[in-house]
């Protein structure tokens, strides 16, 4: 039976959609050690064996198995992801440790948690949580069926629109209309399938929400012009609103109270991020969020259909009072004159004022009639935005679903919104960081995530991008996206462009299962993407892979993460078919022997796994998710096997399914 144990008052968070019973925190003690830290906050302290596994956390740096490091819940705009880092942009504090018997930990606190998983002490996990949480607890034989049951506590993940499946083409930095028009153009040219086109931050007028810059005067006709190609432009929305006499959404925010304030609850809080000075919705004022969600007309009016939130950690540059401390400092040095460190500490300094604490505590919000600081709630903030974003889509464009992913995300946000995990770099191991966060983000339940692929950060190489797309090909947000000032990164940029085609080829003939698989995932609760040991948990060694997913349970993706590798070694737990999508189009497929094998995997081909009694269906290459036939599938795979394909119209909210049997005669 699931378990709540209380401590304080703990915030709403919405995190669980389903009731369960609650008991005095104090209770937690038949689990583990209780200790009271001097601040009101709490550690609890398990003993780990060295045979246990620890899973979970969604979005974070570091393996599947999340043992050796610190985690900290502490939502954060930091593109640096390397290794040692602690918080990235999402907070998902539920873990799973594989024990005996099984534990599903879920901390329930919009505020800084810390997960001591075998840092300080190699056989401990120690977890620090504020003085007001609500903490889940979870028992089960197996981590799969813990994480089944989370999923059924927190709800059904939200289903987005087809075409979200189709690939997507984004850089930060295009700016005109011939930037955006050259997309659709080349990647015709070249016959490349496509769906989405990402508008970043340059389309608006001075980055400020709901604006169009002078370029995109006539909007609607310029959307119109994509839509009749049946491309989707996306837009970005962040968070901050730009402080500007005479911006309708600032002066409205200012005049009704909307945004975030001072301690004072009086002066607005004023940060700067693209746009410069900026303030920020209140998204736990009902009335704030629905303004703000109203806002978004402007576009779904000229027949926008899907929206990324960004910068809602909400990021913070600076603050105008960080700048006023940044004054004091300096007068401070040019008192002192030359001194050792002098240049250092001003450096810290300077670097202390992006994301500074003392910003986000003096921040605060209106909930339920009291004053409350952001540090309070910060890591809900992102997930509030996206709230608000669905609950207008609601009336903005009733019955239909709407695309939408945030950069920032707390577990509950993934009932109407999807994530992408930020800004990675062009690095190879950055392939490998998604492999670990795709199980852990199916267990908090954000099916709908992805990655940029080739790396957002950094200058990227043709071979990179391949191995990049190659994973790509199965998550279901697929996007080339990357950082203004790095190397191009779109297709065209390298040669051969008909080997990148027939990836992209490969997914859209892979889209029917994909999205059949989704759908199945997000109304059974169960997982899209999990480590193998979920499945084959007879087979010891499982625990141990890494770098191998399955996707389904049915099939097995054992991706490329290393520059010049012609192949890789993969690990069978039982016979498996190999399958290979051939760049002529042809697939070939083969059963191996359970255990070690090399595998030759080039650049342009797709190599995946098959469970020996799978049937899995195949759809003619398509342009468009708008222009494939989910009738005419080739099936591959076990010639006795059935598969069961899920469809629905892919568009409307609540749409009925239907269900098909597939079979090879
Ligand atoms: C942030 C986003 C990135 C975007 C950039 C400019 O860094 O994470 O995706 O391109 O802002 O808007």
């Amino acid at each position: 039976m699931p378990q709540i144990y209380r401590f304080g008052t703990p915030i709403e968070t919405g995190a669980l959609a389903a009731s369960v019973p609650v008991e005095t925190g104090q209770a937690l003690k038949k689990y583990c050690t209780l200790e009271k830290d001097p601040q009101g906050g709490w550690k609890m302290i398990l003993a780990l064996q060295d045979n246990d596994v620890v899973y979970g956390l969604g979005e974070s740096m570091r393996g599947i198995n999340k043992r050796g490091w610190e985690y900290i819940a502490d939502n954060l705009d930091d593109p640096n992801l390397t290794e040692d880092r602690r918080n990235l942009y999402g907070a998902h504090n539920f873990l799973i440790v594989q024990s005996d018997p099984c534990l599903g930990i879920f901390i329930d606190a919009p505020e800084k948690v810390r997960f001591d998983i075998g840092f300080s002490r190699q056989d401990r996990l120690a977890i620090e949580f504020p003085g007001n949480a609500d903490v889940l607890i979870l028992e089960g034989e197996k981590p799969s069926a813990i994480a089944h049951e989370f999923r059924q506590l927190i709800g059904p993940s939200w289903i987005p629109p087809l075409f979200a499946f189709g690939f997507g083409q984004s850089r930060w930095g295009y700016a005109s209309k011939k930037d955006f028009e050259e997309i659709a153009l080349r990647a015709d040219e070249l016959r490349l399938p496509l769906d989405m086109i990402f508008m970043d931050i340059d389309y608006m007028d001075r980055y400020k929400d709901f604006t169009f810059s002078k370029e995109f005067s006539d909007f609607p006709s310029f959307a119109d012009f994509f839509r009749k190609q049946k491309l989707h432009l996306i837009p970005i929305i962040d968070a901050g609103v730009k402080e500007e006499t005479g911006y309708d959404v600032y002066e409205e925010g200012v005049k009704n109270n909307y945004f975030v304030k001072c301690e004072d609850g009086k002066t607005d809080f004023v940060g700067a991020v693209w746009p410069g000075y900026a303030l920020f919705p209140d998204f736990f004022n009902p009335k704030a969020a629905a303004w703000f969600g109203e806002k978004y007309k402007v576009l779904t009016d000229a027949g926008i259909d899907g929206f990324w939130n960004d910068m809602n950690e909400p990021a913070l540059f600076y603050s105008r009072q960080g700048m006023d401390r940044l004054r004091g400092w300096l007068a401070e040095y040019a008192k002192k004159g030359p001194e050792a460190y002098a240049m250092f500490a001003l450096e810290n300094h300077v670097g202390s004022l992006k994301n500074a604490p003392e910003d986000y505590r003096s921040m605060h919000h209106l909930l339920n009639g009291q004053w409350i600081s952001h540090e309070r709630l910060h890591n809900l903030y992102g997930a509030k935005m996206s709230e608000a974003a669905a609950n207008a889509f609601k009336k903005l464009r009733p019955g239909l679903r709407t695309l939408l992913f945030s950069r920032s995300s707390y577990i509950g946000m993934h009932r109407h919104s999807g994530i992408w995990t930020g800004d990675n770099c062009s690095w190879w191991d950055h392939i490998l960081l998604m492999i670990h966060q795709l199980p852990a983000l199916s267990m908090c339940g954000f099916l709908y995530s992805g990655c940029d692929l080739g790396g957002f950060g950094r200058d990227t190489t043709r071979d990179l991008l391949l191995r990049f797309l190659q994973l790509g090909v199965f998550t279901p947000l697929m996007r080339n996206h990357s950082a203004a000032g790095t190397r191009l990164q779109e297709i065209w940029q390298f040669e051969n462009p008909e080997d990148f085609r027939h990836l992209l080829d490969c997914r859209y003939r892979l889209i029917p299962w994909l999205y059949s698989e989704f759908l199945k995932a997000s109304v059974n609760n169960t997982l899209l993407f999990s480590p193998l040991s979920f499945v084959f948990d007879q087979d010891e060694f499982t625990k141990e892979v890494e770098d191998q997913l399955m996707l389904t349970e049915q099939v097995m993706i054992a991706p490329v993460y290393r520059q010049n590798a012609k192949g890789r070694l993969v690990w069978l737990p039982e016979a498996m078919r190999k399958v290979v999508m051939k760049p002529d189009g042809s697939v070939e497929t083969v059963m191996m022997e359970a255990g070690h094998h090399y595998v030759p995997y080039a650049l342009n081909e797709l190599v995946f796994f098959l469970r020996e009694e799978a049937l899995l269906p195949l759809a003619k290459p398509a342009l468009r998710t708008a222009d494939l036939d989910f009738e005419d599938l080739t099936l591959i795979g076990n010639p006795q096997g059935s598969y069961e394909l899920w469809t629905d119209d892919g568009i409307s909210l609540n749409a009925p399914i239907s269900k098909r049997l597939l079979r090879m005669e």
